[in-house]
């Protein structure tokens, strides 16, 4: 018994609505460094979610009709958060890398076509050899399908949840408005990795000692991998080492996690925050924690077009 309307998803799903943004105002509010950091991390690992399936696919996941009508979907909703945080920032005024633009000032599509070939050359992405462990690891057991769930619900709630933060940490009135709007997806989203891993996770103990054992070892925050270890503990100290708010969050994260079937008395996330704040503590400057961010400001950004794809989404959606 899964408990997810996976129909109702199918059917509703849509890219993220985000015509009620006021574009034009973007640049009129100030980011700290620290947001632009965040808003750059969240747009890098949007956009690769992408290559994610590539891997998901590879396993024996790739059977079950459910899960990869759910990928489908899922997979188009999480590119037009890569593009959505895109257009954010270039609208405020940042662009890294630059990228060709139309005569009019637009972007053609995909709008960071530079930054992803760049990211995805840097890891190696096209060789397939990272893909190997996990095709062999499926072989395995039929139970394999329920690590890739449950890692999933964890990174779903993580994004959801780092997302409150940003807007926590940061009060531009257009950034609330978009990541409102995202994090109504990233709910769905781990709506449905849950009830995966919860079902199959009920039905089987070996699906639950796997699980347990494979995330206590193996388990390490979304975008590791694609970021390094300091930009990673970079983001987690800004969004959740600021206090007691922030550590409240982490525990809210793991006591759901600790909620599924096998899992409980896991703190994954309580204690990568514990482990960045270690490193910090043994090397100074470790993650910029010591330098005092300074505003960005945005620039006199005339030239660049309010973008234009995101007022054609239809009607808001009924769920
Ligand atoms: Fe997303
Ligand atoms: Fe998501």
């Amino acid at each position: 018994m899964v408990e997810f309307d996976l129909d109702r998803y199918l059917r509703n799903s849509k890219k993220v609505d985000l015509s009620g943004i006021e574009w034009s105002r973007i640049p009129d509010h100030p980011l700290s460094t620290g947001d632009v950091m965040c808003l750059h991390y969240m747009m890098d690992i949007e956009t690769h979610t992408v290559i994610y399936l590539r891997d998901l696919l590879a396993t024996r996941v790739a059977i079950d009709p459910q899960i990869t009508a759910f990928l489908s979907c899922w997979v188009y909703e999480e590119l037009w958060h890569g593009e959505a945080f895109s257009d954010f920032l270039r609208s405020y005024g940042i662009e890294v890398p630059a990228e060709p633009k139309l005569p009019d000032g637009s972007t053609p599509m995909p709008t960071h076509p530079n930054r992803w070939r760049n990211l995805r050359v840097r890891l190696g992405v096209g060789n397939g050899l990272g893909i190997l462990p996990t095709m062999l690891g499926s072989m395995m057991t039929r139970d394999f399908a329920a690590i890739h769930m449950m890692w999933g619900a964890v990174n779903e709630l993580t994004t959801l949840t780092g997302y409150h933060a940003l807007m926590r940490r940061c009060d531009h009135p257009e950034l609330h408005k978009l990541l409102r709007k995202v994090i109504r997806d990233e709910r769905r989203h781990f709506a449905f990795y849950r009830a995966q891993a919860k079902a199959r996770m009920q039905r089987s103990r070996v699906a639950r000692r796997l699980v347990r054992s494979v995330l206590k070892a193996l388990w390490t925050p979304v975008g590791a991998g694609v970021k390094t270890e300091e930009e990673v503990d970079a983001l987690a100290l800004y969004l959740f080492g600021d206090g007691p708010e922030g550590r409240e969050q982490i525990r809210e994260i793991d006591r759901t996690i600790s909620d599924v079937p096998g899992l409980d008395g896991l703190t994954l996330l309580e204690d990568y925050l514990d482990n960045a704040l270690r490193r910090v503590a043994e090397r100074p400057g470790w993650a910029g924690i010591q330098a005092m961010p300074a505003p960005v400001t945005a620039s006199a950004n005339g030239d660049a077009p309010v973008p234009a794809h995101w007022a054609t989404v239809g009607a808001a959606r009924d769920d």
